[in-house]
């Protein structure tokens, strides 16, 4: 095979390498994990969902991963990089795509309600993109990190979301910080910005004709697979994204357009 046949993988430059995808367990995370591991990569599959990760683990087969962890909790989070760290002994990406939705009235929304949907979206991202960014800084290779917000960050919120899209926009502002820290070392960060797409979060809390009406109302007429979310995650880690640093990507097959 020619250098250049090599160069057009999809996966190019994840062979071998050391992956965290969060959320593993569930629709986007587990297609995001099984794509970087048909690329070539090492994958620590990340969930609060123990027996998920387990299983995806098991499927995956031998050169993986499976940690379990609750990402409210924040204070541990510097140590979970660690330990991937010392199991595969480089990080080349992170991709979190782990998130929690409660579609509430506003009336409803408890403190308990804002507090966990910004601790496991927003505040995890904080300190997981540090730590992540910081280790891949220190190794010296570069690196990538792939953060995972919603379309609602630019509409608004939509079906009684409104906490989950505040920090859903704080995702994007936040990365774009990262990516002025982490870009001159070669670390870049991006954030996938998904419309609706057919995993059990789409389908939380919400009149499946709500979710028929919506998804007809997109161009393309269907709800987006999670495998079609995985592949931007795939060609954002690899080789072929080396100049895209800072963006939002927009994956809505056209709900929004920007
Ligand atoms: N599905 C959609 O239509 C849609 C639309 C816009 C954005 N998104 C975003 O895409 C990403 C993937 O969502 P999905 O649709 O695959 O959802 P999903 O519900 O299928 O998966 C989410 C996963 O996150 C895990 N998780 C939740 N809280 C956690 C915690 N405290 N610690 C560790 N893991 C935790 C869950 O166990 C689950 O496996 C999310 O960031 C979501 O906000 C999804």
């Amino acid at each position: 095979m020619s250098t250049e046949t090599t160069e057009w993988n999809l996966g190019a430059g994840l062979e071998g390498r050391g992956v965290i995808v969060t959320g593993a367990a569930g629709g986007v995370g587990g297609a995001t994990a099984r794509a970087l591991a048909a690329a070539g990569a090492r994958v620590a599959a990340v969930d609060r969902d123990e027996a998920g990760v387990l299983r995806l683990a098991a499927e995956l087969g031998g050169d993986h991963l499976a940690v379990p962890f609750d990402l409210a909790d924040t204070g541990a989070i510097d140590g979970l990089v660690e330990r991937v760290l010392e199991e595969f002994g480089d990080l080349w990406a992170l991709a979190h795509v782990a998130a929690v939705l409660r579609r509430q009235l506003v009336d409803e929304v408890t403190e308990a309600d804002w507090d966990l949907q910004h601790d496991v979206n927003l505040k995890s991202t904080f300190f997981l993109n540090r730590a992540a960014g910081n280790a891949m800084v220190a190794a010296g290779q570069g690196g990538r990190i792939i953060n995972f917000s919603s379309m609602a960050w630019l509409l608004g919120p939509l079906w009684g979301s409104d906490a989950y899209v505040a920090s859903k926009a704080g995702i994007v502002t936040l990365s774009r910080g990262f990516a002025r820290r982490f870009g001159p070392s070669g670390v870049l960060v991006n954030v996938i910005s998904p419309g609706q797409v057919d995993t059990p979060m789409q389908h939380t809390d919400i009149p499946p004709e709500v979710v028929r009406q919506s998804s007809a109302a997109c161009p393309l007429g269907r709800l987006g697979r999670p495998e079609e979310m995985a592949a931007v995650v795939v060609f954002l880690a690899s080789r072929h994204a080396s100049f895209i640093n800072g963006a939002t990507l927009n994956v809505s097959g056209g709900s929004v357009m920007y």
